[in-house]
């Protein structure tokens, strides 16, 4: 039996620490498109709106007055991502989100609780879930926007990073993704699988080291690149991090300065991957990262964007981590709620693991996985260095 109020509870927390995020931001930087893989913060909101009465209304209730309306504007294939923000009313798009939820308190009710998307609080889940993802891209949003902004010369904070240990992994056999309903169909059913030994640093790659990578020209250095990093480095000129100002971080909050114990973030997996090549390491398969996570099981709590302490192990909540796999279907794969969560994406995308300090502890599993195409670096990305043993 679910207890019906609990579920505009769940939704209420989530929409909760989406305004925290977004109350505070003028127009300007909800209109914002800094990023051409990103969309603006005000599409993000009626998006979340749109994809609540989409599911629940229209799709379990057959009530389409608060979707259809709104599809071009805020569905996922509705206009292209640089006229995502025309048109922009803020309160009109507070009055969609109010709307929306006021709707669902009722429909909760109504639903046939035996039916797949509903049963063992399936909906509630994912809808909270797919806000917790927008609101992650929203804070990504945010600190490329910040990026935009000159920065304020703020000294470098010297501090000692100390260096990670090695956690060492004989051959192992491993049960990894989940059965859980309420979980992603990317990461269903569990599998068994063996991993040959491998060993993987505590943490993820800190400031302080990417500091010493770019002082050793490493973005400079072809052999250390793919041919396919190389290429779109040069024609894109990158040469740091995209989160870097000469001496400050762009995050979320605004422009930090720069701390060797950081852990990285804003870069592209060519960049990781030269990175780890620069180090005489490599980046772990998806299948390492899951065993070792699953070794370590000490989140990051609460999430945050602090310094590394290297005598933890910690996998889930300091940034995203790129791993060397290919998104691809695992065996048993079967789409669900819709072909469009994972399906489309197998193939050119890569996956990471682990969790931001932007990422919801709901989404910051040892089994979530992410996915970007290699290229993207605005995400809260870093990486971890693994070794063939
Ligand atoms: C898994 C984070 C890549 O934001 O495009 C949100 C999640 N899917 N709405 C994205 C998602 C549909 C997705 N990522
Ligand atoms: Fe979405």
């Amino acid at each position: 039996m679910i207890a019906f109020a609990h579920e505009h509870e769940t939704l209420d927390e989530a929409r909760a620490r989406t305004l925290e995020l977004v109350l505070p931001l003028d127009d300007d930087a909800w209109c914002a498109w800094p990023d051409p893989d990103f969309s603006p913060i005000a599409w993000h909101l009626g998006h979340l709106a749109f994809t609540q009465a989409s599911w629940v209304l229209e799709r379990l209730l057959g009530d389409d007055r608060l979707s259809r309306p709104f599809a071009r504007r805020y569905a996922q294939d509705g206009r292209p991502k640089h006229e995502r923000a025309e048109g922009f009313e803020r309160e009109a798009t507070l009055r969609y989100l109010d709307e929306v939820r006021d709707a669902l308190r009722v429909a909760w009710r109504k639903l046939d609780r035996r039916h797949d998307l509903v049963r063992e609080g399936y909906l509630v889940w994912f809808l909270a879930c797919h806000e917790h993802q927008h609101r992650e891209t929203i804070a990504i949003v945010r600190a490329a926007t910040v990026a935009t902004t000159p920065a304020p010369p703020l000294a470098p904070v010297e501090a000692e990073l100390a260096p990670p240990r090695t956690l060492e992994f004989p051959t192992t056999r491993v049960r990894i993704g989940t059965d859980a309903y309420a979980s992603y169909d990317n990461e269903r059913p569990s599998l068994e699988v063996e991993v040959p030994a491998f060993a993987i640093a505590s943490r993820p790659v800190c400031v302080g080291e990417w500091l010493a990578f770019v002082h050793d020209d490493g973005y400079r250095r072809d052999e250390l690149w793919c041919d396919a990093g190389r290429r779109w480095r040069e024609a894109r000129g990158i040469r740091r991090p995209s989160s870097w100002g000469d001496t400050a971080l762009a995050t979320p909050r605004g422009w930090r300065p720069l701390d060797p114990r950081l852990p990285v973030h804003g870069v592209s997996a060519f960049e990781a991957d030269a990175f780890a090549r620069w180090c005489g390491a490599r980046l772990p398969t998806e299948d390492e990262w899951e065993l070792a996570a699953r070794s370590n099981p000490q989140p990051v709590d609460p999430p945050t964007y602090a310094p590394v302490v290297a005598r933890n192990a910690h996998f889930l909540g300091g940034v995203w981590e790129w791993t060397s796999s290919a998104f691809a279907a695992r065996p048993g794969f079967r789409p669900f709620p819709y072909r469009g969560y994972s399906e489309p994406w197998f193939g050119d995308h890569r996956v990471m693991r682990g969790g931001s300090f932007a990422t919801d502890p709901a989404i910051a599993t040892a089994s979530f996985r992410n996915f970007y195409v290699p290229e993207t670096r605005a995400c809260f990305v870093g990486l971890r260095l693994a070794w063939d043993r």
